[in-house]
C-alpha cells in the first residue's frame, strides 16, 4: 500500500546515490549488461516462435494508437446541441412562465427558478422527517408476539395481513414512480420530490421487513401474501394495471389520451394506493398501538403514515396543477371515470376491512371500518374537486385525524429534527 513515508524513503535513497557517482556508474554498467543479455533472449526466442507471434507483437503499438484514434474521432463527433432532454447550446435561459408540470420542453437539469414552491417546500420538509427503522426499538414487540396468549387471534391476524400488504405495496408504488411517473412529470422541483419520495419507499419497506425479521415471521409466507390472499392481491393487482400502462417503452405524454393515462396513474397511485388502500391496515396497527400493544411496529407505522400524508398532498397538488394547466383533459367524462376508480378503491379497501376484522376487536369492528373509508373516500374525491359519493359518513376514529393532523405534524418535524440534528451529526472519532 502507498503511504508518504514510503515516498520520503525513496526520495532520500536517490538523494544519497547521487553523492555516490562511482558507486551509481557501476550498478549503471551491470544494469546495461543484464537488459543486453535479455534483449539477445527475446530476439532468438521470437525467430524460434515463427512468424504468427511475431505479427502479434508487431500490432500491438498500432492497436493502441487505433484505440486513442478513435476515441479523439469520437471526442471530435460528440454533439453539445443534444442531451436527454432538447438542449440548446446558447439557447435563452430557463424562465419560472417555461415551466409546465407535464410536456415541458424547458430545460429539465435547473432546478431554479421554482415555479411550484410547494413541491420544494415537501421535498424540504420530506428530508426534515428523515428517520430509519432500526432506530425504534422492537424489543416489547418481539416479547409480546412470542408469548402465545399474548395477542388474541384477531389481533395476530391483523398484524400478519397489515405487514403483508405493506411489505409488498410500497415496492409496487416506488416502481411505479421510477419506471412511471418520473419520466413524465416534467420539472425539476417536482422530480426533486419524487426523488425523496422513492428513498422513502425504499426505507417503508426496510421498515417492514425489520419488523418481519424482528418477529421471527414466515418471510415466504408474508411476502407473498400479495399473490396468495385474496382481499390483498386485488389491491395489488387493481394498482399494477396501471403501472404497466405507463411502464410501457412505447408510451408517451403529449395527446389529450396518454396525458389521460398518466393522470389515471397518478390518481390510483396518490388518491387510492397511498390514500385509502394504505388506511385499513394504519388504522388497526395504530389503534394497537394506543392500546400498548406491538408498540415498535406501531411506532414504524407512525412514521411510515407521517411519510405518506405527505406523499397524498403532494400528489393531489401534482394532479390538480395538472388539470390548471391542461383543463381540456378533465373532462365530464374523464371525471365520472375517476370517480368510478375511486369508488372501486374504495370497495376494495372495505372488503380487506371486512376480511381482517371478522369480529370486533381494538374498538373497531367492519362496519366502523366500512365507514371511516367512504369518510376518506370523501375527501379524496373533494380534494380532487369531484362530489362527494357516500353521503353523511362521519369519522369514527377522530385520533387518526390528530395523527395526521398538520399542526402536530409541524411539531413532529421540530422536534425530529432537533433531535437528528443532534443525534445523527457525522463525527470522525
Ligand atoms: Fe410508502
Ligand atoms: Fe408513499
Amino acid at each position: 500500500m502507498l503511504s508518504w513515508d514510503d515516498y520520503d524513503q525513496d526520495t532520500q535513497a536517490t538523494a544519497i546515490d547521487t553523492v555516490k557517482p562511482r558507486a551509481v556508474n557501476k550498478q549503471l554498467a551491470a544494469l546495461q549488461q543484464e537488459l543486453t543479455h535479455i534483449h539477445q533472449s527475446i530476439s532468438v526466442e521470437n525467430n524460434d516462435v515463427g512468424k504468427t507471434e511475431s505479427k502479434e507483437n508487431t500490432s500491438k503499438p498500432s492497436f493502441s494508437q487505433d484505440l486513442h484514434k478513435k476515441a479523439q474521432e469520437h471526442l471530435d463527433q460528440l454533439n453539445i446541441n443534444t442531451g436527454l432532454e432538447e438542449l440548446k447550446l446558447g439557447g435563452k435561459r430557463v424562465q419560472v412562465d417555461d415551466k409546465k408540470m407535464i410536456n415541458c420542453r424547458a430545460d429539465l437539469n435547473q432546478l431554479v427558478p421554482f415555479k411550484y414552491d410547494w413541491a420544494w417546500q415537501k421535498y424540504l420538509d420530506g428530508c426534515a422527517n428523515h428517520w430509519m427503522p432500526q432506530e425504534i426499538n422492537m424489543t416489547a414487540d418481539v416479547a409480546l408476539w412470542k408469548n402465545p396468549t399474548a395477542l388474541s387471534n384477531d389481533e395476530r391476524i391483523i398484524v400478519k395481513r397489515s405487514l403483508g400488504f405493506f411489505a409488498t405495496a410500497d415496492s409496487l408504488v416506488a416502481n411505479n414512480l421510477v419506471l412511471g411517473v418520473y419520466r413524465y412529470i416534467t420539472n425539476p422541483e417536482c422530480r426533486q420530490y419524487l426523488l425523496r419520495q422513492a428513498f422513502e419507499e425504499a426505507i417503508h419497506t426496510h421498515a417492514y421487513q425489520y419488523c418481519i425479521e424482528s418477529l421471527g415471521m414466515d418471510e415466504g409466507e408474508i411476502f407473498n401474501m400479495y399473490r396468495e390472499v385474496p382481499s390483498v392481491a386485488k389491491k395489488a393487482a387493481w394498482a399494477l394495471q396501471y403501472t404497466q400502462s405507463l411502464a410501457d417503452p412505447n408510451f408517451k405524454t403529449g395527446t389529450p389520451e396518454t396525458d389521460q393515462q398518466l393522470l389515471r396513474n397518478l390518481i390510483a397511485f396518490y388518491c387510492v394506493m397511498e390514500g385509502l388502500f394504505f388506511y385499513c391496515g394504519f388504522t388497526q396497527i395504530l389503534s394497537m398501538g394506543r392500546r400498548n400493544k406491538m408498540t415498535g411496529t406501531a411506532e414504524q407505522f407512525q412514521y411510515i403514515l407521517r411519510d405518506e400524508s405527505m406523499h397524498v398532498n403532494f400528489g393531489i397538488d401534482v394532479i390538480n396543477q395538472i388539470k390548471l394547466e391542461n383543463p381540456h383533459l378533465w373532462s365530464e367524462t374523464f371525471q365520472n371515470e375517476v370517480i368510478r376508480m375511486i369508488l372501486e378503491g374504495t370497495q376494495l379497501e372495505i372488503e380487506y376491512a371486512e376480511d381482517t376484522i371478522k369480529h370486533g376487536v381494538l374498538g373497531m369492528n367492519a362496519n366502523m371500518m366500512k365507514e371511516y373509508l367512504q369518510f376518506i373516500s370523501n375527501r379524496r374525491l373533494a380534494q380532487l374537486g369531484l362530489a362527494e359519493q357516500n353521503p353523511g359518513a362521519q369519522n369514527p376514529f377522530p385520533w387518526m385525524s390528530e395523527m395526521i393532523d398538520l399542526r402536530k405534524e409541524k411539531n413532529f418535524f421540530e422536534t425530529r429534527v432537533t433531535e437528528y440534528q443532534v443525534g445523527g451529526s457525522l463525527s470522525w472519532d
